[in-house]
Order: structure tokens, then sequence, then C-alpha cells
């Protein structure tokens, strides 16, 4: 299937089409917490920040939707807009359902550069979503909550999934449509959004960091879910979740590839120095 054709166009949009799951937020089976369950879930100190960010994804994508003017792509990225709006309703129900400490932020203005603002919330997706991978692996794990918590979590990261992957063929698409030249450029063009996106991702953790000075992750709760934490496993869960998530998608589709082959060269590059700094054996 030849990038930029119709034919490639006609088979992202549809498998997104295709693979939509209908739910609504306030009648997912929500379980009963125990006082322990439900402290550690108050305590994770990130939940103001996943709901702004869904709010303005949804606002982002649905300023671009009336951008589009190619039928097919504005269906499903109307769709995809329409989940990123559910997504912030499903963490709105969350927070109030358990009584979180997560404050409703005003939004930022997206109606200005709103191709740019798309591509910006793309590319910080990919990052997001495959650092999320081996987070919500490491979370299960260590049971950190009700295993009826991680199945409604599971939807939203499979629907994160399938807006990267519709995400990196829309891309492409794109720049196969501008012509060889932009089509070539596409390594490069990523790169830069990947950096972008690292950098707001620093931010939003420091920002974090100093909203939730004082008021932290308590060590108890921390060491519930980094009991045996390393660098190394966490690099390895992040790779091996998305290769996992990623093989369920229709093989005629692109995917994110950055971030898995620098994660590939990293643990090749640990794996290469924990042999040779091995001592041998006598
Ligand atoms: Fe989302
Ligand atoms: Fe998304």
């Amino acid at each position: 299937m030849k990038i930029g054709s119709q034919q490639h166009r006609d088979t992202f949009c549809r498998h997104f089409l295709q693979t939509y799951t209908a739910y609504d937020p306030r009648t997912l089976p929500w379980p009963e917490l125990d006082a322990a369950a439900l402290e550690r879930l108050k305590s994770v100190p990130f939940w103001e920040e996943v709901f702004y960010t869904e709010r303005r994804a949804g606002a982002i994508v649905k300023a671009f939707t009336e951008t589009v003017s190619d039928p097919v792509l504005r269906e499903a990225i109307e769709l995809q807009g329409f989940e990123e709006a559910r997504h912030a309703e499903l963490i709105r129900v969350m927070i109030e359902k358990y009584g979180i400490d997560a404050a409703e932020r005003p939004l930022e203005d997206v109606s200005d550069n709103v191709e740019t603002r798309f591509k910006d919330f793309g590319f910080g997706e990919c990052m997001d979503s495959f650092l999320g991978f081996g987070v919500f692996k490491i979370a299960m794990q260590s049971q950190f909550l009700p295993k009826e918590m991680f199945t409604i979590f599971e939807t939203l990261m499979y629907e994160e999934t399938r807006h990267i992957v519709f995400f990196v063929n829309w891309m492409a698409y794109v720049q196969a449509r501008k012509g060889l030249v932009a089509r070539a450029l596409l390594p490069l063009t990523s790169f830069r959004y990947y950096m972008r996106a690292l950098g707001r991702l620093i931010g939003t953790a420091r920002r974090g960091a100093e909203l939730n000075d004082g008021k932290e992750f308590s060590a108890t709760q921390a060491s519930v879910f980094l009991d045996g934490f390393t660098f190394r496993r966490f690099l390895e869960d992040c790779y091996s979740e998305n290769r996992r998530r990623m093989d369920s998608f229709d093989a005629d589709l692109l995917r994110p590839s950055f971030l898995p082959q620098l994660a590939e060269t990293a643990l090749g590059a640990m794996r290469l120095w924990s042999f040779r700094t091995k001592p041998l054996p006598a």
C-alpha cells in the first residue's frame, strides 16, 4: 500500500472508525473501594493534570476538525475529538465518585495555529502513551488498585493506542501528499516535534513537582508502586507493552517507531554495559 494514496487514507480511517467502543463513563462498573485502595487512588499526584490534559485534548481536536475539508479524514478526526472529550468526562466522573482533590483549571485558548497544535498534541500523545504503557503495567502488577479499576482504564489505554496509530498514519499521509521532499523530511520533522513534546513533558513534571510540594505521593504509597523499580525495568516494560499493544493492529498500518527504536537502542546498550561490567567467573 502506497503511503499517501487514497487506499492508505481509507484504510487508516476505516480502521479507526471500526475499532470504536461505545460506552458512557457514568454507567461503567466503577468498583467500591476499601479505605486503603481509596487512599492510594487519592494519593496519585497527577489527576488534576490528567483531567486538564484530556479537556484540552478534546478542545484541540475539535478545533482542528473544523479546518479539515476531506470528509473521510474529517469523520475520523471528529470521532477522536469525541473520544478525548469522553476521556475528560471519565476522569470527571472518577474525581466526583471518589472525592479526589483535583481542581478544574480554566482551559487555555486553543483557537490559533490549530494544525500545529494538533501535531504537537499528536506527538505528545505518542510520547505520553509510550511511557504510560510502562506505568500502567507496573501499577497493575503491583495491584496498586483493584483490577476492576484497571479494566476501566484499559479502555482508555486502548483508545490512546488507536489515537497514536491514527496520528502517525495521518502525519505520513499529509506529508506524502505535500510531495517527495516533505515525505523524505518526515523523520526530521518528527524528531523536532518529539523534542518539543519532551520539553513540554519536562515542564509539566516540574510544575507538578512544585504543585505537589508538601502533599507529595507519600513514601508508603510510592513504595507500593516503586518496589523493585529500576529505570531499565521501566524501559523494558514500556518497550514490551508497546509491542504487545501494537501487535493487535492491522499490519497494513504504520505505527509509532521513534520511541520504540530509541528504547531498543538504549536497552541494547544497557545489556552490553551490564555484560561488560560483570566480573568474569573465576
Ligand atoms: Fe485522551
Ligand atoms: Fe488520545
